[in-house]
């Protein structure tokens, strides 16, 4: 069986209503969660991609039993001490940055050392950047070239508070911190960077003893030992990451409209809304509620006349860092230059995407100046491309593949893009919905 797609036509105009998978920041953080609960939590519309399954692989290797029945996944927490650690565990990650660092926090007080695996592209991936400040606790870490996977982490009977400063805007490493934080007497105390905020939401939801204090630019949390954590019956939103393809789709097309349900507009996730809204794309909410603290609406967008070129606020970065890359298909068809700045963060996801970013644009002959940490765009509104592209070799990053689908729908040409398998890690259902709006 063939292993990658070819996409050789220009999607037609649509008008549709779509629903995409659950989030998956949330999805990997309710399994986390729901581990440590005392009892039987249940959640819909989990995101069912390899990321999450790996978090529920690796909640099994620490004693917590789940299943998975159709759309509802039942996790069987037995306290926030219930995890049965064993001798010579191994955790694989597999692609997961999140899970890979986030659950770090989690074995801080392991009796035993536990060895943490990834792939080939989690494995060039920087895993100091949470062992710095969880060391800090007492735990000890083994890193492979002192900062990759594998690693070996030694938990320690005894813990101590820290007073922590994420200056880089990583929700994976104040995460991490917060989960160290629970398993510690006293008080934690982290200033965070701005960064999306779903670990602190469900610590409030569950009344946990966190509290944060928002400033304008960085966050002080403050966190406590956790002594127990109630069931959490979880209707997982749809993620705004995975919606962001199909609305740069819209945006790219001629005469189309899209409504995608029931979305996760978290206002740390939501830097892709701004960044259309700056270019000139026209973007609605609908049926807006507030769930658990999530705020989750329908949304409507219609595809615009022209796209105008944007300077990138930097405060938009955090807030959009996973669709970048789409957002660099939005500026090779602005009308003038696009900037994107301090995007350094871009390079140390699934593949060094920034690099990336400017590999497909040069494929696609847009004209495009990098640097170490930006990118500048040279627009054409009247992009059209008639070659033949290969994509291929990016380290099976899912949002290289989906993002290259997109361009071939968006602006022609002949493509052949290698690594289909990759969407499983985050959308499974990506090409289904392609289908489905070519229908
Ligand atoms: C995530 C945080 C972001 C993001 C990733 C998911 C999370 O990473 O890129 O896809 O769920 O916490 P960083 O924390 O490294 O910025």
């Amino acid at each position: 069986m063939t292993n990658s797609v070819i996409v050789n036509r220009k999607i037609n105009s649509f008008k549709k209503t779509i629903s995409v998978s659950g989030d998956k920041s949330i999805s990997i953080r309710w399994v986390l969660f729901s581990s440590l609960a005392n009892g039987i939590s249940q959640a819909k519309n989990l995101l069912i991609s390899e990321d999450v399954l790996a978090a529920l692989n690796a909640i099994k290797e620490l004693g917590i039993n789940s299943i998975i029945k159709k759309n509802k996944c039942i996790i069987y927490g037995k306290g926030i001490s219930g995890y049965n650690y064993k001798k010579n565990i191994t955790i694989d990650a597999k692609n997961s940055g999140t899970l890979g660092r986030i659950i770090l926090g989690l074995l801080i007080n392991s009796p035993y050392p536990i060895k943490l695996i990834g792939d080939k592209s989690l494995s060039k991936r920087d895993f100091n950047r949470v062992a710095d400040p969880l060391q800090k606790f007492g735990a000890r870490f083994l890193l492979t070239n002192k900062k990759n996977l594998p690693l070996k982490i030694y938990g320690s009977k005894n813990l101590r508070t820290i007073n922590y400063t994420e200056t880089k805007g990583s929700a994976q490493c104040k995460s991490s911190v917060i989960f160290g934080g629970m398993r510690t007497n006293g008080t934690t105390i982290i200033k965070a960077k701005k960064s999306r905020n779903h670990t602190e939401l469900f610590c409030k939801y569950l009344k946990l003893p966190i509290t944060i204090n928002s400033k304008k630019n960085y966050d002080i949390i403050k966190i406590n030992k956790v002594k127990k954590i109630n069931p959490i019956n979880y209707n997982i939103p749809s993620d705004i990451s995975s919606s962001a393809f199909f609305m740069v789709l819209t945006a790219l097309s001629k005469n189309s409209e899209l409504i995608v349900k029931n979305v996760n507009i978290n206002p740390s996730r939501i830097g892709i809304i701004h960044i259309l809204k700056k270019m000139g794309v026209k973007i609605t909410y609908k049926n807006k509620k507030i769930y658990k603290g999530e705020k989750i609406a329908d949304i409507k967008i219609k595809s615009p006349r022209s796209l105008k070129s944007i300077n990138c606020p930097v405060k938009l970065n955090t807030g959009a860092i996973d669709e970048f890359l789409v957002i660099f298909l939005l500026a090779s068809k602005a009308k003038g230059v696009s900037y994107f700045k301090n995007l350094g963060e871009l390079n140390q996801k699934e593949s060094p995407r920034l690099v990336w970013g400017s590999k497909i644009l040069n494929k696609m002959g847009v004209k495009n100046f990098l640097t170490k940490d930006s990118i500048k765009i040279y627009g054409n509104p009247k992009l059209t491309i008639n070659k033949k592209i290969i994509i291929k070799n990016y380290l099976k990053d899912h949002r290289i593949f989906m993002t290259s689908v997109i361009a071939a729908l968006s602006f022609g040409g002949s493509w052949n893009i290698y690594d289909k398998d990759s969407i499983k890690t985050s959308f499974p259902n990506f090409l289904k919905i392609i289908n489905k709006l070519k229908k």
